[in-house]
């Protein structure tokens, strides 16, 4: 399979992508192009050979509080601490357990080095679903709140994880 990954082009034929997550391809085939080209709050980028979409990720300006860290020592306390901020990532199910996901990942730390050194970021932060923990886990991402003990959660909600670009074992 061969693919380049470039940002999403109008001209982009979404219709097919399937993840197997109806949300992620609602979002995908919905919003993506409205929200890059019309009201610019993130950036959609595309594995593609210009024919089918193997996969795609969302990435937007995003900053975290000092206080929601556990690795604290290091960082300066009085500012929001700039992140990359990985809305979706998604691979079509026909393609997946192929590399796809994890080439987009490593675009996605290579973004965050591009914006560290133009307009500061100290890592990317991911909001992931509770069975993509382990995924995200692989690459070095950490969950940022531990979940209190003993808190029962009725509807899993997506845990926002941390990679820091000094930690990166992506690069
Ligand atoms: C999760 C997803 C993005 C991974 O992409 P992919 O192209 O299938 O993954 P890759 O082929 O790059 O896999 C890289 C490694 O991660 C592992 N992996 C894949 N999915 C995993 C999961 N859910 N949990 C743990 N490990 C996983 C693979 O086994 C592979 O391991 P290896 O390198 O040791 O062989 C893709 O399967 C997907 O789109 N799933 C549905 C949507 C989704 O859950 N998105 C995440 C939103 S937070």
């Amino acid at each position: 399979m061969e693919y380049q990954i470039r940002p999403l082009q109008k001209s982009d034929n979404r219709k097919a992508f399937e993840s197997g997550h109806a949300d992620l391809d609602h979002f995908f085939k919905r919003y993506a192009g409205q929200n890059q080209f019309r009201h610019h709050v993130g950036v959609s980028y595309v594995a593609t050979d210009d024919n089918t979409i193997f996969g795609y990720l969302t990435v937007a300006m995003g900053n975290i509080e000092v206080g929601e860290f556990q690795e604290k020592k290091s960082l300066p306390l009085n500012y929001p601490l700039p992140i990359l901020r990985l809305g979706r990532l998604a691979v079509d199910n026909r393609y997946q357990g192929q590399g796809v996901g994890k080439q987009l990942l490593r675009y996605a730390l290579m973004l965050a080095l591009q914006q560290r050194d133009t307009v500061g970021c100290v890592g990317i932060v991911v909001d992931a679903k509770p069975e993509t923990i382990k995924y995200y886990t692989k690459y070095g991402f950490q969950l940022i709140g531990e979940p209190l003990e003993g808190q029962i959660k009725v509807n899993p909600s997506p845990e926002p994880m941390f990679l820091s670009i000094r930690n990166s074992i992506m690069r």
